[in-house]
This record gives structure tokens, C-alpha cells and sequence, in this order.
């Protein structure tokens, strides 16, 4: 782990742990980019390693500490280009860098020192025309959490099948695979515009040989092989049906396949198989099955807010997941509860899950006390799991409007199945819940990556901590933890990476 530590936080930030041993920063003012784009990776490798034995400061990725970014070979469009979408991501009121050429590199590399900035440096970049489209290569951010995504985005049918493919790799085991499809999925959904032709994802982060050949492919014919081959398979569509089953994760869905069973009713068939969340999952996979909508979240949070406040009084019911990023539909409804003070968030689960039981409306639940008492070690370890107490539960969602006589659907069931994530999180700690909570997932986890290679500090859903310092940085709001990463705060709506 040393060695990462000292490659984020040395006196090369990004640098080799060897290059950070012996080349102590000598031009503190001057921070260098090198855009990968044209220059090619083992290029700009070499040239990163030059400059680093040279005493020069460079930075992997483009934040906002970098003064000075060097591209080869990029027209005065692309060099425009790649500074609208910096400009994009990068926070408020933060200063361009200068745009140049290599040639100021090379001639700084010759001087063994930052040679001043001349006007034949310089890139020129054009003001966009506004009748021309984006046909050039688009730039973004590599850290999905360094670039807002929205919810709706322009390139819907090339994400959902690159997510197709990252689906089936996971169900395959592959995480490498997952992942790699997974971002480059994710760097679509944050394009402040559609895709229209290949050579716009050269400049794109994640965009590998089989991503660029699915999405050429989807442009020039509206479909990609690979795609449909993998949604028509049998193996794809029965590991998509088992995992969406409460409680069954891709081993178990594997195994089941494995052992020739393919429909949920084959499940039934073998019901000493199955824990007691899996027999919860089917029977209720009818309405689980079917998202839930955000009147029913909003109701939800309302019956919690009662019992959660009869339970002690102040306490704090907090809406998160997909809902919190503005999703209008959800496999399921996250909240976190907490206590202004802290401690007085303790044992109050236990009684709030008891009224809703008195109140009929508990179908399942499983309780997992806290283990925020384990070694901190151990937290900092696991990069799925949190410690905090939790309830995972499907409840009974009461609905008048389908009971009422009259209502426009006719009669239906009074009542639905709704799956219901319910987490405490003691007040000191809220701010950390509340962004590991309200992912998406891949938001998450970059965010979590970003702090540990790009900042040598180790997030997750309890704190902030640095290894060098030994101490757990403090924030009472999101914002503060997004300030302690250097990062531009990204609100809920703008997580859906
Ligand atoms: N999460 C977590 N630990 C878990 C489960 C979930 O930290 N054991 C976090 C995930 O990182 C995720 C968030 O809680 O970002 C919500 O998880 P989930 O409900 O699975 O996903 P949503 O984004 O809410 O999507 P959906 O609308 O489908 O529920
Ligand atoms: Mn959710
Ligand atoms: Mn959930």
C-alpha cells in the first residue's frame, strides 16, 4: 500500500513511486497536463517521466490544480473542443489553463526549466460556430465523478447496450469487463451531446477497441450483433430473471443455472434451496418486479417520518438512492434515519420496525445490527459493504386509489409489496451515508477510486480518512466532502453516472 500512498500525496502527485523518490518538485507554480489524445499513451508516458526526472510537477488527470496542458498534434478545433468540456466540469470561477503545443515542453525539457509561455505556444482556439455540429473529437473527465450526469442524457440507445454487455460480463464474472463497458457507458450518459460519428470517442476516457466497435457498429447499422446476440441468449435472459430475485446475488443465480433450472417456477420447484429472503423474493416478485413509482416513495417516506418520530422525537428520515437522484421510477426506496444528537439514533430501528409490524405492514425484513464497533481496518477494507445498522424489508404499500370504488383501473388490491432499504447512521457520520447512499453505484465507486489514487484518501460510507495524517477529515454536508477531494460539488441530480 506504500507505495500508492506516496504516489498520490509525494512530492510527484501521479507520478511512479520510484520517479517520487527522487525527484523532488523544483517548479511548484507550474502544473502539467499531457492530453493523451494524438499523443498516444506510451508518448505521453515517457514525456510524463521526462518531465517528473526533471523536477517538473504533472498531473494524470486534468484538475483544477493543472496551469499548463500540452497537446500534440490536436487541430485549434479538437484543442476548442476539449476546453468547452473542461470548462464544463471544471468548478466555478476556476482559472483556464494555458492550451499549448509540445513545442513548449520540448523547449522547457531543453532548458531544464519552464520557459515562458510565447505566442507561437500557444493554441489558438476558435469561437464554436454555432451552425456547425460536434463532429470533432469530444473530451470529458476520466472520474465519472469529476463531470455532472444527468438523468435524461442525448445517447440512450448506445449506453443501454453497452450496459447490455457489461450486464452479461458481470454475470460472467468479469469485472474487468463490467467495469471497462460500465465507464464507457457512464461517459455517454455525461456527453453534453449525441454521438454521430466514430471519431468523436477517440478523445473519449474508457473508450476501448470493443466499446468504439459497438458503438460504431450501432451508428452505421442501428444494431450491434454482439448486442442482440447477447440479449436473445438463454443464458442472459435467466441470470437477468434469478438476480432480479430479492436476495439472489450472480453466484447463486449461476448455480442455479448450472443445475438446469430456468424459470422462476423451476425455483419453486427446489424451495429447500432457498434462504428465507429468496422465498420472500418469489413470493412477492409480482409487484416487486414492477418499479416503484415516486408517490409510493413519497408515501413511504411519510409513514416512516411518524413512526420514526414517535420512536424519538427529532429524528430524521431521509430519502436517498435513485429517488434522491431524481429517478422517477426505482427496483426499490433507500432512506437513512438519524438524530441531530448523536447516540439518539441507537435503538431506534428495533421500535420503528416494531410499529410498522403493529401496523400489519411488514411483509419481510431482515435485520443487520450495526458493526460500526469492528476494527476500523476492516471498514476501510471492504468497499461494498458499510457497517451501519440496517433493515432490509419488503413492505405492504397501502393503495386507496386502486381500492376505491370507482377508480378509473377498477378494482385492484388494496395494497402492494414494495422493497424498502432502511439504514441508521449516527449523526457524525451522516454526511458520508448520505453520498455512499445515494450513489449511482458507479458514481460511488469512482468517487471512492478518485480519493484513493488521485488524493491518497480513503472514502467510504462512514469517513473520510488520511493514511499519512492518521485522521479521519471532518464534513457535516456533503459539500464538505466533495471541498476535501478538490472536487466540484455535484448535487444528487447530477450523480446518475
Ligand atoms: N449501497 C451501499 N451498500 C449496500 C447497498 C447499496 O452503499 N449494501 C449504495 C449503493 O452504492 C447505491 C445506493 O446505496 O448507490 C442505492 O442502492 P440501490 O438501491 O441498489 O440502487 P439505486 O441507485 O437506488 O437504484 P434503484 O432505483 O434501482 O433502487
Ligand atoms: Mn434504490
Ligand atoms: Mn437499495
Amino acid at each position: 500500500m506504500l507505495p500508492k500512498r506516496r504516489r498520490a500525496r509525494g512530492s510527484c502527485p501521479g507520478g511512479s513511486a520510484a520517479a517520487a523518490a527522487e525527484c523532488p518538485v523544483r517548479f511548484p507554480d507550474v502544473v502539467i497536463h499531457l492530453v493523451e489524445s494524438r499523443m498516444g499513451r506510451s508518448r505521453r508516458a515517457f514525456l510524463t517521466r521526462l518531465a517528473r526526472s526533471k523536477g517538473f510537477r504533472v498531473l494524470e488527470t486534468c484538475s483544477s490544480e493543472v496551469t499548463h496542458v500540452v497537446m500534440e498534434q490536436m487541430s485549434a478545433e479538437e484543442a476548442g473542443r476539449w476546453q468547452e468540456c473542461w470548462a464544463a466540469a471544471a468548478p466555478p470561477g476556476c482559472p483556464f489553463p494555458a492550451l499549448l503545443d509540445v513545442s513548449w515542453f520540448t523547449d522547457s525539457m531543453t532548458a531544464g526549466q519552464p520557459v515562458p509561455v510565447e505566442q507561437r505556444h500557444r493554441l489558438e482556439v476558435p469561437k464554436p460556430k454555432p451552425e456547425e455540429g460536434p463532429q470533432g473529437p469530444l473530451w470529458l473527465p476520466a472520474y465519472a465523478c469529476q463531470r455532472p450526469t444527468p438523468l435524461h442524457h442525448h445517447n440512450t440507445m448506445l449506453s443501454e447496450a453497452l450496459e447490455t454487455l457489461a450486464e452479461a460480463a458481470s454475470f460472467e464474472g468479469s469485472e474487468g469487463r463490467f467495469l471497462s463497458f460500465r465507464r464507457a457507458a457512464s461517459v455517454l450518459r455525461a456527453l453534453p451531446c449525441p454521438i454521430t460519428a466514430p471519431s468523436q470517442l477517440q478523445a473519449l476516457p474508457h473508450f476501448g477497441e470493443h466499446s468504439s466497435k459497438v458503438v460504431q457498429e450501432l451508428l452505421e447499422h442501428g444494431l450491434c450483433e454482439e448486442v442482440e446476440r447477447v440479449r436473445g441468449s438463454e443464458r442472459f435472459r435467466t441470470m437477468k430473471l434469478f438476480t432480479q430475485v430479492f436476495g439472489v446475488g450472480v453466484k447463486t443465480a449461476d448455480r442455479w443455472y448450472q443445475d438446469g433450472l430456468r424459470s422462476l417456477d423451476d425455483l419453486r420447484q427446489h424451495p429447500r434451496t432457498l434462504t428465507s429472503q429468496q422465498k420472500a423474493g418469489l413470493q412477492y416478485h409480482q409487484d416487486l418486479s414492477c418499479p416503484v413509482q415516486r408517490p409510493d416513495a413519497e408515501a413511504l417516506q411519510c409513514l416512516l417520518e411518524v413512526a420514526v418520530g414517535q420512536a424519538q422525537p427529532g429524528a430524521t428520515v431521509t430519502l436517498a438512492g435513485g429517488f434522491r437522484r431524481g429517478k422517477l421510477l426505482g427496483h426499490d426506496v433507500d432512506f437513512l434515519i438519524s438524530h441531530p444528537t448523536e447516540g439518539r439514533e441507537a435503538g431506534l430501528l428495533s421500535t420503528v420496525m416494531q410499529s410498522l409490524q403493529d401496523q400489519g405492514l411488514v411483509l419481510y425484513h431482515q435485520h443487520q445490527p450495526s458493526r460500526c464497533g469492528d476494527s476500523r481496518h476492516l471498514l476501510w477494507q471492504s468497499h461494498t459493504m458499510d457497517a451501519f445498522e440496517r433493515s432490509l424489508c419488503i413492505l405492504r404499500l397501502l393503495q386507496p386509489q386502486r381500492a376505491a370504488a370507482g377508480s378509473p383501473s377498477g378494482p385492484g388490491p388494496a395494497w402492494k409489496a414494495v422493497r424498502v432499504d432502511l439504514v441508521v447512521a449516527p449523526s457524525s457520520q451522516f454526511a458520508f451515508a448520505l453520498l455512499g447512499w445515494t450513489g449511482s453505484q458507479l458514481f460511488e465507486r469512482e468517487l471512492r477510486r478518485f480519493s484513493r489514487k488521485e488524493k491518497g484518501l480513503w472514502l467510504n460510507s462512514h469517513g473520510l480518512f488520511d493514511p499519512e495524517k492518521r485522521a479521519c477529515l471532518p464534513a457535516a454536508t456533503e459539500e464538505d466532502i466533495f471541498c476535501h477531494l478538490g472536487l466540484r460539488y455535484l448535487p444528487p441530480e447530477e450523480r446518475n453516472a
